[in-house]
């Protein structure tokens, strides 16, 4: 299975964000996590920035929104242009409603679960999503230990995907790097996101390339 890499600019330098972007000229998307300093204990950037990149990243916009009331914010990233809007199941009181909503503006529908959020219940809304994140770190930081219990969770998630038919990336967040990833793919994640293991390295983009390398089985 052919491997997608989405380096996260969390790790990138937050004064010089657009030469960042052209150092991961070589990645499939740019992972861009905005926090409210509410549904996570940290506060990154917003709207403002995030269009911002929008119209300079040569490569597309991942949006991950680790924030309250995605219900209402959400949307609003779809407008940006952004290629896929990523909300939390635990921030959105109407998720099936949420995900049309996005696709509506013109952005692919993603849905993130924290490491101890269960998958079942979300099991019957796969065709309303064209990614699903399974969080391999609690949200809020980058450069945090991969956390391996969330394999079975990765395992179940790839069996349910390719038993619905629906086409939904398997996306993972958190710890990944070239000792973690081997694990991540053999359970089924086609979709890796890496801040620490890119961004705090001399070469982003042979980081990049180890990792595609690394995560395609
Ligand atoms: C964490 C963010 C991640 C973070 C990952 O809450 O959602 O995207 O940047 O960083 P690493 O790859 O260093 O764990
Ligand atoms: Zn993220």
């Amino acid at each position: 299975m052919s491997c997608a890499i989405h380096p996260s600019i969390l790790s990138a330098d937050f004064v010089n964000l657009e030469s960042e972007l052209l150092r991961i000229g070589n990645a499939d998307a740019v992972h861009v996590d905005v926090m409210d300093n509410h549904f996570v204990p940290n506060l990154t950037l917003g709207l403002p920035i995030v269009r911002r990149i929008q119209e300079v990243s040569p490569i597309p916009l991942d949006v991950h929104l680790m924030i309250s009331d995605a219900d209402r914010w959400a949307p609003e990233y779809a407008d940006t242009g952004a290629a896929s809007v990523t909300f939390h199941a635990e921030a959105s009181a109407a998720p099936i409603r949420l995900a049309r909503e996005l696709r509506a503006r013109g952005a692919k529908a993603g849905m993130a679960l924290r490491p101890a959020t269960p998958l079942e219940p979300y099991l019957d809304m796969l065709d309303e999503l064209d990614l699903l994140l399974l969080m391999t770190v609690e949200p809020g930081f980058g450069g945090q230990a991969f956390l391996d219990l969330v394999l079975p969770k990765i395992v179940r998630a790839r069996a349910a995907i390719d038993g619905s038919g629906a086409a939904v990336a398997l996306q993972i967040d958190g710890g990944v790097s070239p000792e973690t990833i081997e694990r991540a793919a053999a359970a089924g994640a086609d979709v890796f996101v890496a801040g620490s293991a890119v961004y705090n390295t001399p070469d982003p983009a042979a980081a990049i390339d180890l990792l595609r390398s690394l995560g395609t089985r």
